[in-house]
């Protein structure tokens, strides 16, 4: 069994966070979403991983190397443009082969990770398998309508969904999807479906296999539900002090402070996860935060929010929250002469004033 990984895409809904970075290198708990994908292979078995790439593949190869730290072998596949998923499957035909395989995209997070799924896959060998979650908003995702345990029809972003049971980001084949994907039309988005790809494979007549999955699965592709991810990885973090925290700060709970981070008359409530040679001075963390390395909050109350490398909030004194701060971005309270609001924003930046 190999794996397949889609990391191209143009990440057009977490802009400006994907003008300078891939989207599936957005970390939450302060690891890259991609990361996760990689394990969970990983952890099924599945040690000879195709990554598909677009825009951003150099730097998903610079992040990921050969895969020997992950104990997996990589193997980067270029996808000419960001033509659809059946798109990005088809164009790793060469190194998949005969193979049966487990698709998995690049930014989706499934809790449970993926083992006895691929083990039933491997043992019932069926032509596909489709994991299936129950949503509120099935209009943004592939549907499933099923008859009994029956997948009879697969929709693309319906406006009408017919069930709440969106398609998942993880699906295994067996070398008909081939013929299946060979025979793809674009689709009214102008993409090759994956989903189209799976319905032709039920009309035809071959064995595809749902589940519906209990734990909880996220698509990252927005800010709300990268807050969210975050949020239910954080409950599972424990608790390691490896930084130096004074006397006048107090942790409470699950927290973990990295290496060379700094901790100064400040309170931390967990779960939290602070990266290392950070400086936290006369601040309040509150849960459900996660701050990477070299990053700094002073005199501020930073909440459920999530802090790239080396961004500074400093002296805003009120609280942020639900927020996304990129690599090297600073929000600081300026105290000059008129009082004003005063910002550099990119193309597509977000900010709430109180
Ligand atoms: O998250 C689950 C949903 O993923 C499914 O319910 C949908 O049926 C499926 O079409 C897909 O929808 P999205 O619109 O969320 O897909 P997105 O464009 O975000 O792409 C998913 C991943 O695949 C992402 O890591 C980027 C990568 N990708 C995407 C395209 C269009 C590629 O590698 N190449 C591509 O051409």
């Amino acid at each position: 069994m190999k794996g397949l990984i889609l990391s191209g895409g143009r990440g057009t809904r977490l802009r400006p966070i994907t003008y300078t970075s891939a989207k599936q290198l957005v970390p939450v708990a302060n690891k890259p979403i991609l990361f996760f994908g990689i394990e969970w292979m990983r952890d099924a078995g599945i040690t000879d991983i195709g990554i598909v790439t677009g825009d951003t593949g150099a730097e998903i190869e610079r992040a990921c190397g050969d895969g020997s730290r992950f104990g997996v072998n990589l193997t980067y596949i270029p996808q000419s443009a960001p033509l659809g998923l059946a798109h990005a499957v088809g164009t790793a035909q060469g190194y998949l082969q005969d193979s049966p395989f487990v698709v998995y995209l690049g930014d989706n997070l499934v809790k449970d990770g993926i083992a006895p799924l691929v083990r039933e896959f491997e043992r019932d060998q069926p032509n596909a398998q489709i994991l299936l979650a129950h949503v509120k908003n099935p209009q943004e995702f592939g549907v499933a309508e099923l008859e009994g345990d029956r997948v009879v029809r697969l929709v693309e972003k319906p406006k009408e969904p017919k069930s709440d049971l969106a398609l998942v980001g993880v699906y295994m084949f067996d070398k008909t999807v081939w013929e299946a994907i060979a025979s793809l039309k674009p689709s009214t988005r102008g993409e090759y479906e994956i989903t189209d790809a799976i319905q032709s494979l039920i009309t035809t007549g071959y064995n595809v296999r749902s589940h519906v999955i209990q734990g909880w699965w996220k698509d990252t592709g927005r800010l709300e539900d990268l807050l969210e991810a975050n949020r239910l990885l954080l409950e599972t973090q424990e608790r390691s002090i490896l930084g130096n925290v004074d006397d006048a700060s107090q942790i409470q709970g699950r927290v973990h402070i990295g290496a060379g981070t700094q901790v100064i008359r400040s309170e931390i409530r967990g779960p939290v996860i602070i990266g290392e040679n950070c400086h936290i001075e006369d601040a309040y963390i509150g849960p459900f935060t996660s701050i990477q390395d070299g990053a700094k909050v002073v005199a501020s109350e930073v909440e459920h929010s999530i802090l790239l490398e080396g961004s500074r909030v400093l002296n805003i004194g009120g609280r942020m929250e639900d927020s996304l701060l990129g690599r090297d971005v600073e929000v600081r309270r300026d105290d000059r002469k008129p009082r004003a609001y005063r910002f550099m924003l990119g193309d597509n930046s977000q900010v709430s004033v109180i």
